[in-house]
């Protein structure tokens, strides 16, 4: 039996069908733009998102910080939620690379608070940082995949565009967003300047991320790949990937929000608690405190069944599903982590 790994959905190994598409992709060299796999999912990630372009990258990270870089000046400030994975997960690089400040709003789920954003901006004053863009995740990772409230996230977005501040959306999993609010993806990024989103997360590529945007933007994030070191040549061949799981694997992200309920409730009965409460996509927070477990201790108990999961400190664990996970993997999770509790 193969591994149950419920630490995260960039785990996924592609299928077979999805390697059969990467075997036999047409391919070109990209620098020169004659990759024909890579223009087609180019094309198709615009179109699906409503843009007017993409840019195929090979990370979210580099996704997001060729957008800060497009869309600022050095010396501006950028803000953000003080959970955001821009802000704790990718090295300062829009300081290192961009030359930019971030200026974050911590908060208790991810959403930022209109008037707060307000606050954040300076007056215009010679002596104080311009805000050179608003950033925003959906569904948020370190808020257990909470989905961004639609109508907070269409008052931030009217109020950016009155004062000519450009959004940037961290959409890793907003396919996810979009199945758990039940807002069709190009609604729910209808407004943003620009949007990431990953395909080697719940879409099950094992590479890459594309970020769209205008075609005046995208022709700008085209040098800033190139200066990020992200110019490919025959990459079609990953690319590939992501037409397959734009084609094949976004309906399916249903499958793992109903996996992740599913187990969340199950650990609830045992006396986790859950964050968010109730789940809202394919990644959830329990919290061992009450039951007195060491979330630790029972992660190498479970690693012995097969089972890996991912946990944070001794009472926190991170929960993800994704289409490597199946539900009859959450049944025998559900019965492993029953079993050690009544040992
Ligand atoms: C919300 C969010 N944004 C961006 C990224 C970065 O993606 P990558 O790991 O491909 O750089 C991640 C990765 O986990 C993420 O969760």
């Amino acid at each position: 039996m193969s591994e149950i790994d419920l630490r995260s959905d960039t785990v996924t190994k592609p299928s077979d069908e999805m390697r059969e598409a990467m075997a036999t992709a047409p391919v070109g060299d990209d620098v020169y733009a004659e990759d024909p796999t890579i223009n087609r999912l180019q094309e198709l990630a615009a179109e699906l998102l409503g843009f007017e372009a993409g840019l195929f990258v090979p990370s979210g990270t580099m996704g997001n910080q060729v957008a800060i870089w497009s869309h600022t000046e050095a010396g501006e400030e950028v803000i953000l939620e003080g959970d955001s994975h821009i802000y704790i997960y990718e090295l300062a690089t829009m300081s290192a690379f961009s030359g930019v400040m971030p200026r974050t709003i911590k908060t208790d789920d991810g959403v930022l608070p209109v008037e707060e954003v307000k606050n954040s901006i300076h007056p215009d004053k010679y002596y104080l940082p311009d805000t050179g863009l608003i950033a925003l995740e959906n569904s948020h990772n370190n808020q257990g995949g909470r989905v961004y409230p639609f109508e907070e996230m269409r008052e931030l977005l009217d109020y950016a565009r009155s004062v000519n501040i450009p959004v940037h959306l961290d959409g890793a999993r907003v396919f996810n967003a979009s199945d758990a609010s039940g807002v069709p993806v190009d609604e729910l990024v209808d407004g943003f300047d620009s949007v990431m989103f990953c395909l080697s997360k719940g879409l099950g590529a094992p590479v890459g991320s594309v970020l769209v945007g205008s075609e005046e933007f995208i022709e700008n994030a085209l040098v800033g790949r190139k200066r990020f070191g992200g110019g490919m040549r025959q990459a079609g061949i990953i690319a590939a990937a992501g037409v397959y799981a734009l084609e094949n694997n976004v309906e399916r992200l249903a499958e793992d929000h109903e996996n992740a309920r599913r187990l969340a409730e199950a650990l609830k009965k045992m006396g986790f608690m859950i964050t968010p409460e109730p789940t809202e996509t394919n990644i959830f927070f329990a919290n061992t405190t009450e039951i007195g477990v060491d979330a630790e201790e029972l992660a190498g108990e479970l690693k012995e069944d097969g089972i890996v999961i991912g946990p944070r400190d001794k009472e926190n664990i991170r929960f993800v599903t994704h289409l490597d996970v199946n539900e009859e993997d959450i049944d025998v999770t559900i019965d492993a982590i029953e079993s050690y509790l009544t040992s």
